[in-house]
């Protein structure tokens, strides 16, 4: 069940980070969305109107008292037309005018008389953002439930440095899937693994795979996207937080099983991507091993020890709760499988075919079987990580459906 297409307004204030509205529109049809702009007359020295023109294939809206503007569609059916409404970049100005119901330009007008939902992108200084007037507009807008995604901390474009970065396209992205998903699964309380663990050799050094977490990071946002709630347990990854997520960093096995022990009593649904190393060294030295200090002939000789089956452990006592585990193979993928479940014991194993170049590790693809204990495989051809994330869940809530709470 991937999104349904939905007519997203765009509306769009005057500041720098503007320049990055257009990416973001091109973003928002790549899901299948179809974009409108409005824009202030302070938006258009940031960003061409002609530049978002073309991009949309919709006159942009800019002036509320323009007659051939209002003829094609008047700013009251272009607030109604929207399924989403989104002000990126939001300034300090749009704020103050949002949170005291001021519709004396278009924009204004739009997002007063607009039942969609909102989702607002503050980009300003830092001390414009810190203001009390600032604050006590957002609190003003947080209870009429208007939905914020960033800003973010970091070098700002007037030469400061703090919070009040405009969220990146792929964040907003994100926060529109939340906002416009399907809510099927909601009541849900994810916890999720993804990437690689670290196992630790010495202070430097460690051994560890090619994970990148992509994977497990689609299946988190994909999650959000529905309604659930999502706890992340990220190994070694670079991937940033989904938004609406919950994540806490991991980097061996022996921690991950803590952390995913410790957060099992509040989940509902498991759903086991990373790649946890079955090993790790017996020893971690707490200095770096010199190499000085080793005879060249006899070499280094590590000594391995089984790591625990977080998978197998969780899933021999998972009563109510759904177990997904995933299986990386590279050869007889279907009968490894199908012996892999029945040894760890979960209610459905995802199982890629790490031989192909694109599938499994370290790729923005994957194909996969879908694995039951008794014996059922369905095959997913190859899809993005995110669609492969949105099948899985499709399956889960039908097993979900099956096995209720
Ligand atoms: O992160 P990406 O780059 O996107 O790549 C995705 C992926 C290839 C890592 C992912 O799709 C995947 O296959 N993850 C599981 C990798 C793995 O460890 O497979 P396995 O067959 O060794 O383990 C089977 C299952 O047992 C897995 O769910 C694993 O998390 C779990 N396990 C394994 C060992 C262990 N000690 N504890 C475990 O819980």
């Amino acid at each position: 069940m991937t999104m349904e297409p939905r007519r997203i307004l765009l509306t769009v204030t005057g500041g720098i980070a503007a320049y990055k509205v257009p990416e973001l529109v091109r973003q928002l049809q790549r899901e299948g969305h179809e974009v409108r702009c409005a824009i202030t007359s302070a938006a258009a020295r940031f960003v061409a109107p002609l530049s978002l023109q073309v991009l949309t294939g919709a006159t942009v809206r800019q002036d509320l008292f323009d007659p051939s503007e209002e003829g094609e569609i008047d700013h009251i059916r272009l607030a109604d037309w929207a399924d989403l409404v989104i002000v990126a970049p939001a300034t300090a100005n749009v704020l103050g005018r949002m949170s005291h119901g001021l519709a004396e330009d278009l924009v204004g007008a739009v997002l007063l008389a607009t039942q969609a939902p909102i989702l607002v992108a503050p980009a300003m200084n830092v001390n414009m953002w810190n203001h009390p007037a600032t604050q006590a507009n957002l609190e003003l807008l947080h209870a009429r439930e208007v939905n914020f995604v960033g800003p973010g901390v970091g070098e700002l474009a007037c030469g400061w440095e703090g919070e009040g970065r405009m969220a990146e396209p792929e964040q907003i992205v994100a926060q529109v899937r939340v906002l416009l998903g399907s809510k099927s699964l909601v009541g849900e309380t994810f916890l999720i693994t993804a990437g690689g663990t670290s196992e630790p050799i010495d202070a430097v050094r460690s051994i560890t795979n090619r994970s990148s977490g992509k994977m497990g990071f689609a299946l988190a946002e994909a999650a959000v996207s529905r309604g659930a709630k999502v706890c992340l347990v990220a190994g070694v990854t670079a991937l940033p937080t989904p938004a609406g997520v919950e994540r806490v960093d991991v980097e061996s096995a022996l921690e991950m099983r803590d952390v995913v022990l410790a957060k099992l009593g509040s989940a509902s649904i498991v759903i086991k991507a990373a790649a946890v190393a079955d090993f790790r060294p017996e020893v971690r030295e707490e200095k770096k091993i010199k190499k000085e200090s080793l005879d060249p002939q006899a070499g280094l000789t590590l000594r391995l020890v089984e790591n625990p089956d977080i998978l197998a452990e969780i899933s021999a006592s998972k009563g109510s709760r759904l177990v997904v585990g995933f299986a990386a193979e590279s050869e007889d993928v279907v009968q490894s499988a199908l012996r892999k479940i029945k040894k760890k014991g979960c209610d459905l194993l995802v199982a890629n075919d790490i031989s192909r170049a694109d599938a499994g590790f370290n790729v923005d693809t994957n194909s996969v079987y879908l694995v039951t204990p008794d014996g059922e495989v369905e095959e997913i051809p190859l899809l993005s990580k995110r669609e492969i994330a949105a099948q899985i869940l499709d399956r889960v809530e039908k097993l979900r459906n099956e096995k209720p709470c």
